[in-house]
């Protein structure tokens, strides 16, 4: 038998779950968008990235090759059949990344280049240049607004941290310093992203950057490097017989794998106590280290694999931190890729063609 108070219960119970879950998902989502990381958090993860890569390109490559194989690093790279100069690896990369419009942008400048495209371009990055130049233990920092668009500007120093930077600078011809020495500033990286607008109502307001957009910047800087060290070093001599990739590069005397590449400057970064992790996995690993590890990873292999356009993005939650997880399609943007991939021993996957998802970039940071 019916009582007048089922319906009522009913109703109740709609109400209830409306309560609880609808306004508790639009709060969850409210709560995400309020969520991120300080500008400055974000400018150093990404910071960290081209910095690795600048040490190892100029310490492994450039300095080691110099000596075991007498391969220089020129400016004329390309008709000379040589490595490219620590710079240029910089500046291709940052073409590249810049080119992907995901927003942020980054450059090497100098208070004395040798290339005037590289000197400062307004008083911010002057007076920012100075300020490393006087200060080199913290960036310099600074809210720009310019047609109403908040810009986040952090200038980085740049060291000479190898022999080879002072010797060829100092020697430049149209070097306007020639009195460098090892571990001084020689220049800055700038780098610069927008800001949503200010919530205070002050301009210089560093207001927070979401996840998944630090994410895409870090990934653009990551991708760009592995892509450049791919075509520009391990494609272009290994066609011209100039030099080889392999696993024992040490004992070698070779250049190191791109995957090598990329996790040398992974573990560069975990040694300076960052807490942004990134690693190179696949469905067909070589190495069988480096499969998926769990659930989240396998997911977003198969996902990626599928829609190569977006990562898959997760989180989780480990000794009390939050942890924002991506995976980026990683792809074969060369022959070399394929050809070593199809034909190596161990290979659970023989074809491979120039452009397939031949795994996946998975980077990992904490949330505030
Ligand atoms: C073999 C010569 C050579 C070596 C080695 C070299 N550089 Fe340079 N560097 C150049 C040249 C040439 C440019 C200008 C590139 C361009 O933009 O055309 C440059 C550009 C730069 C710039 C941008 C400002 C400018 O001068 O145009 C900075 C900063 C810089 N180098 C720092 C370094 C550091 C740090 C190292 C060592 C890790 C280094 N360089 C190694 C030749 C060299
Ligand atoms: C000269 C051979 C060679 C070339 C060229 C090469 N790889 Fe690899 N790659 C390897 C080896 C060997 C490993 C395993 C490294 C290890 O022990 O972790 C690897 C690892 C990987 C992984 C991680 C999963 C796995 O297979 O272990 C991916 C993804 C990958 N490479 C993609 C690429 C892409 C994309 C390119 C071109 C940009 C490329 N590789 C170029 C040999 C090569």
């Amino acid at each position: 038998m019916r009582t007048p108070l089922q319906p009522c219960l009913k109703t109740l119970a709609l109400i209830l779950i409306w309560v609880f879950f609808l306004p508790g998902t639009a709060r969850a989502i409210h709560v995400e968008t309020q969520e991120g990381l300080s500008p400055l958090q974000a400018a150093d993860y990404i910071h960290s990235i081209i910095e690795a890569n600048r040490t190892i390109y100029s310490e492994v490559i450039v300095e080691r090759l110099g000596v075991t194989l007498n391969l220089a690093a020129t400016e004329n790279w390309e008709a000379e059949d040589t490595l490219l100069l620590p710079a240029q690896f910089l500046l291709e990369s940052a073409r590249l990344s810049n080119a992907k419009g995901v927003g942020m942008t980054y450059r090497l400048m100098s208070l004395w280049p040798i290339n005037p495209k590289n000197g400062p371009q307004n008083d911010y990055e002057k007076d920012g240049l100075n300020e490393i130049n006087l200060n080199p233990s913290k960036p310099y920092t600074r809210v720009v607004t310019t047609n109403g668009k908040r810009i986040f500007h952090a200038i980085y120093p740049d060291k000479g941290v190898v022999k080879a930077c002072m010797a060829c600078h100092n020697n430049h011809p149209k070097s306007p310093r020639k009195d460098f020495k090892l571990g001084d500033v020689m220049g800055g990286i700038l780098i610069s992203f927008p800001l949503e607008k200010s919530r205070s109502g002050d301009p210089r307001e560093q207001t927070l950057v979401a996840p998944e957009v630090v994410s895409d910047y870090i990934h653009a800087v990551l991708e760009s490097d592995r892509t450049v060290y791919a075509e520009k070093i391990v494609h272009r001599l290994q066609q011209k017989n100039i030099a080889f990739a392999s696993e024992n590069w040490w004992e070698d005397n070779s250049l190191l794998l791109p995957a090598q590449f990329l996790l040398d400057a992974s573990d560069l970064i975990i040694s300076k106590r960052s807490d942004l992790d990134f690693k190179l996995i696949s469905l067909w690993p070589l190495n069988p280290h480096n499969g998926p590890a769990n659930e989240f990873e396998r997911k977003g292999l198969e996902y990626v694999a599928r829609h190569p356009i977006r990562p898959f993005i997760g989180a989780s939650s480990v000794g009390g931190r939050t942890y924002f997880q991506a995976v980026y399609p990683d792809f074969a943007v060369n022959q070399s890729c394929v050809n070593c991939h199809n034909n190596h021993p161990n290979s659970k996957k023989r074809d491979f063609a120039v452009n397939d998802v031949m795994g996946g970039i998975v980077l990992t940071f904490p949330t505030k």
